[in-house]
């Protein structure tokens, strides 16, 4: 009996030491997650608050956009939903624009509304980003002399409707692909060398909540804002040793004409802002924090999402996207905006 009960004993230790080992590996792991996490998604709130506090702390820095950046700002797809806010935002705030966009009569019609309202000085520059390659130079040609201190990518393009890849013309994936990464990549190609002689100088990239995974009906929009997301991240290491500060944006529904596919996205609400609260507090956060969804709501929606793993997430955004192509498809015709 006495060794049976000996080696008992010892298995019985044994196993309480594995169980022991097991659990701080479980406590170890487990608070390293929540670490990160927590991290993660209050880095931002955090940031905001520093910088509201930083006024009474250090007044000797520079405050507003103006003094932080300089006096002129540019704006790509400034005519319309998210860019025309920002805009008017930043020349609320007094800066000098230059607004970029496809149709001239618009660019006409929105630097004159913004001339008359703020007092600021415009220029526009109509061109179609579209085209690729050959429309930067163009840009850079009007932009000579005039010293650059905010560049906002905000030109964006998605499909007609969420669709499945092979029903998506190839011209449109085209133009998403040269919009939604060409112009961001090669407009702050270009204008990075004047900022970096400057000494300072904020970019402002609007990626999209739609970068938090894949996208079913909605792929190359998705994967393209990931480029995004990854681009803008990169960027803000690279350029902190040279006082330019790069934001990246992520909105998620805005009621824009992106959206005009949709009566329900239209319809907007406390998750779905109009363009113009989602700007005014979008570039509130600008100078105060790198990464932001731009909008409390649309904040408190990723981070929930954010909580679930990615393969759910895809099968939410799945269910999505197929809803409101269904939508569409039955409504087709009769939900188009102006
Ligand atoms: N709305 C949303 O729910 C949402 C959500 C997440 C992210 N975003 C992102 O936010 C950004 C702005 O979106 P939005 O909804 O405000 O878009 P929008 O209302 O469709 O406005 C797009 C702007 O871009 C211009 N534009 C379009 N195609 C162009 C081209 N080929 N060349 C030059 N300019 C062109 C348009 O000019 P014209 O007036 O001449 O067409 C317009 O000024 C995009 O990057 C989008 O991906 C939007």
């Amino acid at each position: 009996m006495q060794p049976a009960l000996e080696l008992s004993i010892y298995t019985l230790l044994r196993m309480a030491f594995i169980w022991q080992l097991i659990s701080t590996a479980i406590y170890v792991v487990g608070s390293l997650a929540i670490a990160a996490f927590l991290y993660d998604n209050f880095k931002s709130l955090v940031c905001i608050i520093k910088a509201l506090l930083e006024p009474y702390f250090q007044p000797q820095l520079p405050q507003t956009l103006l003094d932080k950046y300089g006096k002129w700002a540019v704006v790509t797809g400034a005519t319309d939903g998210i860019g025309k806010e920002y805009a008017k935002e930043l020349a609320r705030q007094g800066l000098n624009l230059v607004l970029i966009s496809r149709t001239q009569e618009k660019l006409i019609a929105v630097t004159n509304e913004i001339e008359a309202q703020y007092k600021v000085k415009t220029k526009w520059i109509a061109v179609d980003f579209a085209k690729g390659r050959e429309v930067y130079d163009e840009i850079v040609k009007e932009l000579a002399g005039i010293p650059v201190g905010i560049l906002v990518n905000n030109v964006g393009k998605m499909y007609d409707y969420p669709d499945s890849l092979d029903n998506v013309q190839e011209d449109v994936l085209w133009d998403i692909i040269n919009l939604n990464i060409g112009a961001v990549t090669m407009l702050t190609r270009k204008l990075l060398p004047q900022m970096k002689a400057a000494g300072k100088g904020a970019i402002v990239n609007i990626g999209s909540g739609s970068e938090l995974q894949p996208i079913p009906n909605m792929a190359v929009y998705a994967a393209t804002k990931k480029y995004i997301t990854y681009f803008t991240l990169a960027l803000e290491q690279e350029l902190a040793e040279h006082n330019i500060a790069v934001q990246l944006v992520m909105p998620l529904f805005v009621v824009t004409k992106m959206n005009q596919y949709s009566n329900t996205v239209m319809q907007g609400g406390l998750l779905i802002p109009n363009a113009q609260s989602f700007a005014r507090s979008a570039v509130f956060t600008l100078g105060k924090t790198s990464v932001t969804n731009g909008f409390w709501s649309h904040g408190l929606q990723y981070f929930i999402m954010k909580m679930a793993p990615q393969h759910v997430r895809m099968l939410i955004s799945h269910e999505m996207t197929r809803r409101l192509r269904h939508e569409y498809l039955n409504t087709q015709g009769k939900n188009k905006v102006s």
